[in-house]
């Protein structure tokens, strides 16, 4: 197993755009990282392996073995109970896990919640002595107060666009969140001597940024 790379599985898409230039700062060669194909896996002159996932499946991957390390939002870690270490938050695709509903009006004392997190909205509710129906769904969250499917949601809010744009506003949020580095317990310790200064660097340029 320790006779491969270092191998980091890190998020397609918008956060691995900041990601990479997070890498680069931190004197990892980012040109095949950043490369416009279709390449899951791509080797750096490093002798760093990146594996290029959907964000959801990054911690699956480092907690069982098959990555060292990982980038993953605190959402997705929130959501879904992972037995991983944290070491580093990149301070990264910040955003806010939120409440929202339609303008002028109230959340009822028994919500129907749509949300792609049902148990950080069930937890969330919980806590305030609230037992909502919770509704999972995958994606168009902003949709199920427009037509009836559900009366609030709980989603993520970066820019505010997307509420603003469908006629909703938060009403509460339930916790800030940021990319971190993941890493399996195991390969924690048994690759220390890679891991530990690909931290220091990470952390220098996260604190340069
Ligand atoms: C996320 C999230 C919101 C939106 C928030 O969705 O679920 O819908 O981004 O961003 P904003 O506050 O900047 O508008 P994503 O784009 O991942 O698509 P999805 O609805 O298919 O999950």
């Amino acid at each position: 197993m320790t006779d491969r790379p270092l191998t980091l599985a890190v998020p397609k898409g918008r956060v691995l755009k900041v990601l990479a230039p997070l890498f680069k700062t931190a004197g990892v060669d980012t040109e095949g990282l950043l490369a416009d194909d279709r390449k899951l896996v791509r080797e750096t002159p490093n002798g760093i392996r990146f594996l290029l996932l959907k964000p959801d499946d990054v911690p699956t991957y480092v907690e069982y073995g098959a990555a060292d390390l990982g980038v993953s939002g605190r959402d997705v870690l929130l959501e879904r109970r992972y037995d991983l270490y944290q070491p580093l938050d990149l301070g990264i695709g910040k955003c806010r896990m939120v409440v929202a509903g339609m303008a002028g009006e109230t959340t009822p004392p028994v919500p129907r919640v749509a949300t792609k997190y049902p148990h950080i909205a069930t937890d969330h509710f919980a806590s305030q002595g609230v037992q909502a129906e919770v509704i999972f769904v995958q994606g168009s969250v902003e949709l199920a107060p427009l037509v009836g499917l559900a009366d609030v949601i709980v989603d993520i809010v970066e820019t505010g666009d997307t509420l603003r744009e469908n006629g909703l506003v938060e009403r509460e949020v339930i916790t800030h969140i940021s990319s971190v580095v993941v890493a399996n317990r195991a390969q924690f310790k048994l690759r220390r001597r890679e891991i530990d200064p690909l931290l220091t660097a990470l952390r220098s340029a996260v604190q340069s940024a």
